[in-house]
């Protein structure tokens, strides 16, 4: 294994947190590999707001369905795509997936909660004064770990064929 991968199979959605602040730096850090991400045609098309303050974190969490951890969250991200672009959401999609990969190398833990389709999406957009061109894609909660919750994952031999639907590997 390398340090990618150990980072990626190590990663667990975290929704409860210690109280501890994410440092300014790492938070640049995963901003930063958040926008590397890639993007249909190159666009870029997107916005990453990095939200803190403990009322915003409040607000936040009150606005989302199954979000409320936001709360008690140090940080949150909220990643944006400009709905012209067709792509917006894979491209969201893919940055939010580098963040939440990044923010795990530093031993930070995450949740991804739902933006995109979700009632409350304008809402959200709203409360953090982002444009209207801009649709909201993905919340991204952050801290240092407190309780864990290990979920199953589907075995390799379900959800993984080669050549065709339904052939194993072949050895
Ligand atoms: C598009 C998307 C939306 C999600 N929305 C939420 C959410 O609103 N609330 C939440 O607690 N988890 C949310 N999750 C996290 C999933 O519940 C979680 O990834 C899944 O249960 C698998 O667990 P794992 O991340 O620990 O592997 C979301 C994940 C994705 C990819």
């Amino acid at each position: 294994m390398n340090i990618c991968t150990t980072v990626i199979k190590s990663r667990q959605s975290v929704r409860s947190y210690k109280p501890d602040p994410v440092d300014d730096l790492v938070i640049r850090e995963v901003l930063e590999c958040a926008r590397l991400a890639p993007t249909a045609m190159n666009r870029q098309d997107w916005v990453f707001l990095v939200i803190r303050d403990p009322v915003m974190l409040s607000k936040l969490a009150g606005l989302t369905e199954h979000g409320k951890f936001i709360a008690q969250a140090p940080v949150c991200f909220a990643i944006f795509g400009k709905r012209a672009h067709v792509y917006y959401l894979e491209d969201c999609c893919a940055a939010t997936e580098n963040l939440i990969l990044a923010l795990q190398a530093h031993g930070v833990g995450s949740c991804w909660v739902a933006g995109d389709k979700k009632a409350y999406a304008g809402a959200v957009r709203e409360l953090l004064n982002v444009p209207g061109e801009f649709s909201l894609v993905s919340l991204v909660s952050a801290g240092y770990p407190g309780d864990v919750k290990v979920v199953a994952k589907k075995p390799m031999s379900e959800v993984v064929f080669y050549e065709l639907y339904g052939n194993p590997p072949v050895r």
